[in-house]
């Protein structure tokens, strides 16, 4: 199971955090990714300044934004999950 939190602190919230999760949320029920994604909501993560930031496991990760999340998702999180890592 991977662990990915998105922050939905204030700075990370205004920058679109809450789309990011809607996003992620779609993504991970289309591609049937539920029993392997644990996707939660998290405070501020400590890197604002490149919000919105996320955390997948232990790593974070900056620069999400609602253009980006897509790609994102498959760059960070996905590809863990194809190495079962
Ligand atoms: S508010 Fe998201 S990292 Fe601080």
């Amino acid at each position: 199971m991977i662990s990915v939190h998105i922050c939905v602190g204030s700075s990370c919230h205004l920058k679109g955090s809450y789309q990011i999760m809607k996003i992620f949320q779609e993504i991970i029920k289309n591609k049937n990714l539920e029993e392997k994604i644990d996707l939660k909501a998290s405070f501020c993560l400590g890197n604002c300044t490149k919000g919105v930031s996320i955390k997948v496991n232990n790593e974070i990760f900056g620069n999400i934004n609602p253009e980006n999340a897509k790609e994102k998702f498959d760059e960070y999180i996905l590809k863990k999950v194809n190495n079962n890592d």
